[in-house]
């Protein structure tokens, strides 16, 4: 990828979302959960929907706006996991209504309440998984769940399994082993109380990212050791939920210096882009530096501080770097933010407009957003 050819062309800042490695990557992720399926949150990045549409089994949709993101792109309903905490009447009933979808998610006695109605009213038999809580927003307690499976009408709703999340971002097997244990016990408990089974586990492990020069982790053992958990798991059929494992690595944030500076606590380089484009989970105010590539003819080196363009002390993306000299149009490529950047960051703040997006090919670029005014969106609008 010649990334100076690209931003001569697309300018700065630039997302580039590297499909080949999308590709490879979700492939990697496939081969090791196998015989588990792959549920892509779509939460992470809503631009890779399509590319990845052949190489993954289900979506995990968790708002009204994904689902139409999702549905104008022709992805099949039956692929897609109508999951998220906030689930209102009007969109429950549209969706019943329209569309004949793979799953909802049951994460509270209001969901319940809504799928039964508007199921029953619709005359179709919709398949549900009860999402069980692990103690926060999301999902039932137990005794909720136990409620829906002694109560729920027959006729209109199937109930296929369970859902269960706790976080993301989880280095530790041992916390995803103690997780599989709570979700087999619980379906034990309900086969054996009630005896009925439920078939699907739906589990998101908050498969972990590396995203900081020197982390250290073995991925390979890693995965070893999920193969063999997920295989302990007590269902017909086990699917994995993930979104930053999969996009993560894809991802490039492109951004180019345009103004130097230097005063009594060192070197200040100020760069078009900014926190606002850009999360790395776990960086507060770069304390930890992010892997990322300069492309400078800058012949010694010095020690920098790279800040974006937001007005404020936040906006800092390298803290105390040993890079080479810097001039004006230097260009800095952020690695690994294909999960969660263009979807969580700030990008309202300062009213600077949203980057380019393009996806990137077998060697072709193609513009897949172009630059947004924010100032549109933050602008007060007096009309009457
Ligand atoms: C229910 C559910 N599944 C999966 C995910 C994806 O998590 P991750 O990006 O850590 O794989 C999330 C993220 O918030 C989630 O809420």
């Amino acid at each position: 990828m010649d990334i100076k050819e690209l931003v001569k062309t697309y300018k700065t800042p630039l997302y580039i979302y590297d499909i080949n490695e999308l590709i490879n990557r979700v492939n990697y992720i496939k081969e090791k959960i196998n015989p588990a399926k792959i549920v892509y949150a779509v939460k992470a990045n809503t631009f890779i929907i399509k590319e990845i549409d052949e190489h993954v089994d289900k979506y995990e949709i968790c708002s009204e706006g994904e689902f139409d993101i999702c549905n104008k792109l022709n992805i099949n309903h039956n692929k897609m996991v109508i999951s998220g905490v906030n689930k209102d009447e009007e969109y429950v009933k549209k969706l019943i209504s329209n569309y004949d979808i793979g799953r909802y998610t049951i994460e509270s006695m209001m969901h319940y309440e809504y799928l039964s109605k508007y199921s029953k009213k619709y005359n179709k038999k919709i398949n549900v998984l009860i999402r069980l809580t692990s103690g926060n927003q999301f999902g039932v307690s137990e005794e909720d769940f136990e409620y829906i499976i002694k109560n729920y009408d027959k006729k209109y709703i199937n109930i296929c399994g369970i859902e269960y999340f706790s976080g993301t971002q989880k280095h530790s097997i041992k916390r995803i082993e103690k997780e599989i244990n709570y979700i087999n016990e619980f379906v034990s408990k309900i086969k054996n109380e009630y005896d009925f089974t439920l078939d699907e586990v739906e589990y998101g492990p908050g498969l972990p990212v590396m995203y900081y020069q020197g982390d250290e982790f073995d991925e390979e053992e890693y995965f070893k050791e999920l193969n063999d958990l997920i295989k302990s798991i007590n269902a017909k059929t086990v699917l994995i939920e993930s979104g930053r494992s999969i996009v993560a690595s894809s991802g490039k944030y492109v951004t180019s210096v345009v103004d130097l500076k230097k005063n009594q606590n060192g070197n200040f380089a100020i760069v078009d882009g900014g926190i606002n484009h850009i999360v790395y989970y776990g960086s507060t105010l770069s304390m930890k530096t992010p892997c990322f590539d300069l492309i400078s003819n800058g012949k010694e080196s010095d020690v920098y501080n790279i800040f974006g363009s937001l007005c404020t002390t936040n906006d800092v993306l390298l803290k105390n770097v040993n890079i080479n000299k810097l001039s004006i149009g230097d260009i800095f490529i952020f690695n690994k933010v294909g999960a969660y950047s263009s979807t969580e960051g700030i990008s309202l703040f300062l009213s600077r407009n949203l980057p380019k997006i393009i996806l990137y090919k077998d060697g072709k670029s193609r513009l897949i957003r172009d630059i947004i005014k924010t100032s549109e969106i933050n602008f007060p609008d007096y009309r009457e």
